[in-house]
């Protein structure tokens, strides 16, 4: 997804700024796993970094990345420490909003928060509200490995607020995808903010290419192409329990 905003920041032909901000909520220890060695850091640092043909009409590439855990930071800084346009940031970024950097109207930014567990997770309702018309968003869903639906209703409820938050908050250039995996224990899932005019590509792409990655296969919804009570309902099986979907007024 970001390789595709640089690229098409690059052209000129976006409604925005040819200037980018990259915030890494839940950064990690930038360690790469799989196949390509992937890890946020080092894709965020990649593309801050890329050099092709028209890259230099972007004018400004920066990234603020967060992380919680000391020691996790201290490996994240022996890493990426001394890549220049990124700021490391040993902190809990849960109330950081995009009022605490300088975004211009118009500029693009890419939000991006893949928390281990719902009790850390740092989209709030604030960060919701400070997002500008140019703002698009990922966010990982049901990553803990022992599966959500073991934490308490509480904490599921809340993410489940929170996630309606980001459909109902969507800018109308824009469009909100639900990607899942099939038949996975932990239900991963992703719920991402993107041009309208993307939306049925980006959809089509994930899920040829997660299929690739996911024998059981991938699957996922559009809030534009597939409306906003088939997403609900998604959320639901996503975060409640079968008895407690059931227990449901209807
Ligand atoms: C799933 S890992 C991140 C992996 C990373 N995004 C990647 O692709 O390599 C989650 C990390 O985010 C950190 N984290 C979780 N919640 C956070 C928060 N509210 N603020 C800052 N860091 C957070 C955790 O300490 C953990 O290191």
């Amino acid at each position: 997804m970001l390789g595709k905003i640089i690229g098409s920041l690059s052209t000129g032909k976006t409604p925005c700024n040819p200037s980018i901000h990259i915030v890494d909520m839940c950064a990690g220890d930038g360690l790469g796993y799989g196949e390509k060695e992937w890890s946020s850091p080092g894709i965020i640092a990649k593309h801050v970094h890329s050099s092709f043909y028209g890259s230099n009409r972007i004018k400004l590439r920066t990234a603020h990345l967060f992380e919680l855990e000391e020691q996790t930071f201290a490996r994240l800084r022996a890493r990426f420490g001394t890549v220049s346009q990124l700021t490391l940031e040993n902190r809990d970024s849960k109330g950081w909003t995009l009022n605490n950097i300088n975004v211009k109207p118009n500029d693009c930014v890419f939000i991006y928060a893949d928390p281990n567990a719902i009790t850390t997770l740092p989209v709030t309702e604030e960060l919701i509200a400070s997002f500008t018309p140019t703002t698009l968003f990922l966010m990982t869903l049901g990553c803990n490995v022992g599966g959500c639906k073991r934490l308490p209703r509480e904490d599921r409820d809340q993410w489940m607020k929170t996630s309606i938050r980001v459909l109902d908050g969507a800018h109308r250039n824009h469009d909100i995808l639900l990607i899942w995996l099939e038949r996975d224990s932990s239900q991963w899932a992703y719920l991402s903010a993107v041009p309208r005019v993307w939306s049925a590509d980006t959809l089509a792409d994930s899920i040829k290419a997660g299929r690739k990655l996911w024998p059981s296969g991938v699957d996922g919804l559009s809030l534009r192409i597939n409306g906003r009570n088939a997403i609900v309902e998604k959320f639901k099986d996503l975060f409640l329990t079968k008895t407690e979907i059931d227990q449901q007024p209807s």
